[in-house]
């Protein structure tokens, strides 16, 4: 797993901040391989802190809003793998198998109506091959996403920090 330079200084914040809730982590990925009590705890140790408990992240620390939106991006060619290439997924010190874990319980309940009716959910394997290739211009990308979204939901369209920055 490769972790970007550009995050390297977070993730160490995080790891610092993480270090009196890692036993938790520890049990509960110990009692089952992909559950809802895994996801919780990995998306409270690694992505909270900017996305937020509910998922609606930060217009200020321009961190997008997650919640009842970003089911969006599996409508789109690209959106599934963005998901997991995006840094905070990929970079994330957890397994594949915990991190198809995580992106699926995110797609379950904050994506809340956002996430396609059936959609086939991420497995380790999946999320491993893509995780290997970094993404370049995160923001041309996620800007060019959200105008396929944008064709396929029209008019739905009414959250901050949808628009690229
Ligand atoms: C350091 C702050 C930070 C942390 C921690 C973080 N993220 Fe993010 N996340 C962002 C930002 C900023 C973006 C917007 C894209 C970009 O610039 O990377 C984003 C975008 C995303 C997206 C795409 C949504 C969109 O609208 O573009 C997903 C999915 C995501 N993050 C998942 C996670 C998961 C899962 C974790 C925890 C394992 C996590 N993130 C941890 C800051 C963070």
């Amino acid at each position: 797993m490769s972790v970007s330079r550009h995050f390297k200084n977070v993730w160490l914040l995080v790891v610092t901040f993480s270090i009196a809730a890692a036993p938790l982590a520890w049990a509960d990925s110990l009692s089952s391989k992909t559950d809802a009590g895994e996801a919780r705890v990995n998306y409270m140790l690694y992505c909270q802190g900017c996305h937020l408990s509910d998922g609606a992240g930060s217009s200020r620390a321009e961190v997008p809003e997650m919640k009842d939106y970003v089911g969006n991006f599996l409508k789109v060619p690209q959106g599934r793998e963005y998901l997991v290439r995006v840094p905070g997924s990929a970079n994330a010190p957890i397994g594949d198998d915990q991190l198809a874990n995580l992106l699926n319980w995110i797609l379950l309940t904050i994506a809340g109506e956002s996430t396609p009716k059936g959609f086939t959910p991420y497995s380790g394997e999946e999320v491993g091959e893509m995780r290997e290739k970094s993404l370049t211009n995160i923001v041309t990308l996620r800007s060019n996403l959200i105008e396929e979204i944008n064709k396929t939901t029209a008019g739905l369209d009414t959250h901050a920090m949808r628009a690229s920055q």
